[in-house]
C-alpha cells in the first residue's frame, strides 16, 4: 500500500541528486599507488553522492573502478608517464647529506614538469568542447604548477594531501606552523632550541627554492597574460584535505577551518571482500605484506628463507603472505598454514576477529588500517617515511620494529612471539583505535559535505585566511619587529653612552 509512496520518494531523492550533481575534475598524477588510493577514496565519496567525475591519473585504475555501476559517470584520462628516477632514488635514500638531498629533490621536481608536454596530457587539456568543471581536486605531491589546470578550466581548487600537513601545505594555506612545539611528520622526535630553529630555517629555504622551480614550470606551461599568475592560483586553493586524524594521531597543532582532517577515508571507502571473509578458517592468523614498492622477485633467497623458516614454526597460526615472487624456492610449501598470494585483501583480513598480528613495511596507509582495526604491528621499514612512521608507532606501544637489512630467523621469531604473547601491545593499539574512530562525523561524510559546500558557495572565498595576502615580511611582522627592537637598541645604547659621558665629566 505504501509502495507508491516510497517509490515516488525514491524518484524525488534521485531527481534532487540529479539536479544538484556537479562535474568534478580529479588530477592524481605522479604518485605512488598508496597515495592514489587516498585520492580515489575521496573520488569514490563524490561518486556515491551522484556527481560526475573526470579523472586524470598516471597509474591505471583498478578494475573495480571501471566496472562499477557508476562508471557511466566517470571519464578517465590515463597519462602513462613516470619520473625517470629509480637508480638515483637509492642514492638519495642512502645519503644523510642535506645539500645532496635538496639538489636531488629539486632536479626531480624540475623533471616533473615534463608531464605537461606528454601527448596524453595535451589531449586531456585540449579536449573539445572545453568542459565546465565545478571543482578541481588536486592530489598534492609537490605539484603546485598543476594549479594551472584550475586556471585553464577556471574553477576552484581543493587539494588532497596523504598525511599530516607539511610545510608546503602550511605555506599554501597560511596555516600557522609553530614548529617549535609541533613535530614534523617525517621527524620521529621534536627538534628543539637552536637546532630546531636552524632546521626550520633550512626547510623554509628549501621550500622557497622548490616553489621557484614550480613557478618556473607553471609560467612555461601557463604563460601570462593568458593565465593568472602562479601566486594568484596558489590563493585559489580553498581547502586542504589531509589524510590524518590529529586528535588521535597527534601532534596537536593549530588548524584553520580550511584545513580538514580526513584520516581514515581510505579504510571507510575500501570494499570488504566478503567471499574471502566467509572462506577463512576459524584459526588465528598473521598478515605479512611489505607494500607495493617492494618485490620478492629481486629479494635474496636468504631473506625469503628467514621468513619462511620463522613462519614454519608458527603452525598454530595461518600466515597470509603477500608474495609476488616467481618460484618461492626459499619456502617449504609443505607447510599449508603459510598461504602465499600476489595480493591479499588487507583491509578485509585486518577486519577479522581472528587476526593477531600485522607484519608491515610501515606505509601510512597500512598503519591507518591497523589503527582503525586495532591490530598490533611488527614493522620492517624499507624506504622514505616508513622509518619515522614506525618509530612513532613503537613509541606509542603498538608493536616492535626490526631492521630489514640484517634480519635473522631467530630475531624474527622472538619478536613475533613477544607480540603474540604480551597483551600490552594489543591493549595499546585497541585503546588508540577507539580514539581514532570516536568522531562526531566520519571522514567520508566530512569530505562530501565540505566539497559540496565549496561548490554550493562558488569557491567559498570566505574560508580564506587573510594571512594569505601577506608577504613573508608582513606575515612574520619583520618590519615592525625590526623597528621595535632596533629603536629599543638605539635608546639603550644612547642611555649607556650618556651615562658614561656624564660620569666622565
Ligand atoms: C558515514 O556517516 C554517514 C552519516 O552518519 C553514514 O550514513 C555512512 O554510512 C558512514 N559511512 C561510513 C563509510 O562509515
Ligand atoms: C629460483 O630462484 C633462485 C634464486 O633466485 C634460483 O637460484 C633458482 O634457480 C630458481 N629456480 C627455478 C626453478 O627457477
Ligand atoms: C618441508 O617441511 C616438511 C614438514 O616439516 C619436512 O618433512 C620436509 O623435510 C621439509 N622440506 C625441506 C626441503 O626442507
Ligand atoms: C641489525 O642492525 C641494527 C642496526 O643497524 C642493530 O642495532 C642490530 O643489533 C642488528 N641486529 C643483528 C641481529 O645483528
Amino acid at each position: 500500500m505504501n509502495l507508491p509512496v516510497s517509490y515516488s520518494l525514491t524518484l524525488l531523492i534521485w531527481s534532487v541528486v540529479g539536479a544538484s550533481a556537479s562535474h568534478i575534475l580529479g588530477v592524481f598524477v605522479n604518485v605512488h599507488r598508496s597515495q592514489l588510493l587516498v585520492h580515489l577514496a575521496v573520488a569514490r565519496v563524490l561518486l556515491q553522492r551522484g556527481h560526475q567525475l573526470t579523472l586524470v591519473t598516471t597509474l591505471p585504475l583498478e578494475d573495480d573502478w571501471l566496472t562499477a555501476d557508476s562508471s557511466a559517470r566517470i571519464t578517465h584520462f590515463l597519462v602513462p608517464w613516470q619520473l625517470p628516477s629509480k637508480k638515483e632514488q637509492k642514492l638519495f635514500e642512502s645519503t644523510d647529506n642535506f645539500v645532496t638531498r635538496l639538489q636531488w629533490t629539486l632536479s626531480q621536481l624540475e623533471l616533473s614538469g615534463e608531464l605537461l608536454s606528454q601527448l596524453a596530457w595535451l589531449h586531456f587539456m585540449q579536449h573539445v568542447p572545453k568542459p565546465r568543471y565545478d571543482l578541481l581536486l588536486l592530489g598534492y605531491h609537490f605539484n603546485e604548477h598543476l594549479l594551472g589546470v584550475a586556471a585553464h578550466f577556471d574553477c576552484p581548487v581543493v587539494i588532497i594531501h596523504t598525511q599530516q600537513p607539511i610545510g608546503f601545505i602550511h605555506s599554501l594555506m597560511a596555516n600557522p606552523e609553530e614548529r617549535w612545539y609541533v613535530p614534523q611528520p617525517y621527524d620521529s622526535r621534536q627538534r628543539i632550541g637552536f637546532a630546531g630553529l636552524l632546521f626550520g630555517l633550512w626547510e623554509k629555504f628549501s621550500e622557497f627554492l622548490a616553489r621557484k622551480v614550480m613557478q618556473r614550470i607553471y609560467s612555461t606551461h601557463f604563460p601570462s597574460p593568458r593565465y593568472p599568475s602562479f601566486e594568484v592560483m596558489r590563493r585559489r586553493v580553498v581547502l586542504a584535505l589531509n589524510n590524518h586524524h590529529m586528535i588521535s594521531e597527534g601532534p596537536i597543532a593549530p588548524l584553520l577551518s580550511s584545513m580538514l582532517d580526513i584520516g581514515g577515508i581510505a579504510v571507510e571507502q575500501s570494499t570488504v571482500d566478503s567471499a574471502l571473509a566467509m572462506r577463512l578458517a576459524n584459526r588465528p592468523f598473521i598478515i605479512f605484506s611489505l607494500g607495493t614498492r617492494f618485490t620478492w622477485r629481486t629479494a635474496s633467497i636468504h631473506l625469503e628463507q628467514s621468513f619462511a623458516e620463522a613462519f614454519a614454526q608458527l603452525a598454530e597460526y595461518d600466515i597470509y603472505w603477500t608474495y609476488d615472487g616467481s618460484n618461492a624456492s626459499g619456502i617449504n610449501l609443505t607447510h599449508t598454514h603459510i598461504k602465499l598470494a600476489k595480493w591479499w585483501p588487507q583491509t578485509t583480513l585486518l577486519g577479522q576477529p581472528e587476526v593477531r598480528l600485522f607484519i608491515t613495511h610501515g606505509g601510512k596507509g597500512s598503519l591507518s588500517e591497523a589503527l582503525h582495526h586495532g591490530v598490533p604491528l611488527l614493522g620492517l621499514p624499507l624506504v622514505g617515511d616508513q622509518r619515522a612512521n614506525l618509530r612513532k608507532m613503537q613509541n606509542k606501544g603498538w608493536g616492535l620494529t626490526l631492521d630489514m637489512h640484517n634480519i635473522s630467523q631467530v630475531e624474527l621469531l622472538n619478536a613475533i612471539k613477544r607480540l603474540l604473547t604480551v597483551a600490552e601491545f594489543k591493549d595499546n593499539i585497541k585503546r588508540d583505535s577507539l580514539l581514532y574512530r570516536d568522531r562526531p562525523l566520519n571522514a567520508s561524510y566530512l569530505t562530501a559535505y565540505w566539497l559540496e559546500y565549496v561548490i554550493r558557495h562558488k569557491g567559498a572565498r570566505h574560508l580564506y585566511s587573510p594571512a594569505r595576502e601577506l608577504n613573508f615580511w608582513q606575515y612574520y611582522l619583520l618590519d615592525v619587529r625590526l623597528l621595535l627592537y632596533g629603536s629599543s637598541g638605539i635608546i639603550a645604547w644612547t642611555v649607556l653612552w650618556l651615562e658614561r659621558t656624564i660620569l666622565t665629566i
